[in-house]
């Protein structure tokens, strides 16, 4: 199961306080993957749905769908959380996925964007990282362009085989959040870094301190 946090029971525990779930609650999880928020949620609300592009068979309440392209089938939800996204070049129309977000909410309904936080690596810096496990050693570099991380990964197998890796994330500035969410209606709430720390998020502070962008957001019109 994919990792994307050191504490995954922290981040149900963060969304559990910051959209006050109960037994009652509506919601869904955007990008479920294999269920490792939505089956605790789950547990504590029967009506929390998921969605993926890929086919999770074991969950429940599951969709498989792109809501990029495709309508989410659900309707006056209390909420909306996608973790950790990775969109590639639809990043560029993230509109039409906010759009599809606000549509299955109520008024007043929340909704959780935990991107990550590339704003203040500098345009042309590069960033390398190394992971060494007893089959292979991975080298990804990170480089900042002027709308987007891009990720070259190369992944070389003790066997001799290598396998290469691209990859993009968009980063946005506060403004252009700001923008994007108001024009199709939400709100932002509150912004916060790590989850495990539930630390707001100050735009300034440098990506080694807070890996995360965590936007809490309302639909008010
Ligand atoms: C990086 S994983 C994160 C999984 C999980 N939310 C977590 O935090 O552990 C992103 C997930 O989003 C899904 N996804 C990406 N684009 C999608 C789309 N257009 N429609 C539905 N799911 C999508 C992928 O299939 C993948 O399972």
């Amino acid at each position: 199961m994919a990792k994307y946090y050191k504490n995954s029971q922290q981040q149900i525990q963060f969304l559990i306080d910051t959209l006050s779930i109960t037994s009652q609650s509506k919601g869904v999880d955007l990008g479920c993957q294999s269920g490792e928020h939505l089956q605790k949620l789950q547990n504590i609300s029967p009506t929390i749905y998921g969605i993926d592009l890929k086919k999770f068979s074991n969950l429940k309440n599951f969709y498989q769908l792109d809501f990029f392209r495709e309508d989410i089938p659900l309707s006056n939800l209390d909420f909306a959380y996608c973790l950790s996204p990775y969109f590639d070049t639809d990043w560029w129309k993230i509109e039409d996925f906010l759009e599809n977000v606000h549509s299955c909410l109520k008024m007043n309904g929340h909704f959780i964007l935990d991107l990550f936080h590339y704003h203040t690596m500098k345009v042309g810096d590069k960033r390398q990282t190394h992971r060494l496990t007893k089959s292979e050693v991975t080298v990804s570099t990170f480089t900042r362009e002027p709308d987007r991380v891009s990720l070259q990964r190369t992944i070389i197998r003790f066997d001799g085989q290598q396998k290469h890796i691209t990859g993009v994330w968009r980063v946005f500035t506060q403004d252009e959040l700001v923008t994007l969410l108001d024009q199709q209606g939400f709100m932002i709430l509150h912004q916060y870094g790590d989850f495990d720390k539930n630390m707001p998020l100050d735009w300034n502070t440098p990506i080694s301190e807070t890996k995360r962008l965590v936007i809490h957001a309302k639909k008010y019109r």
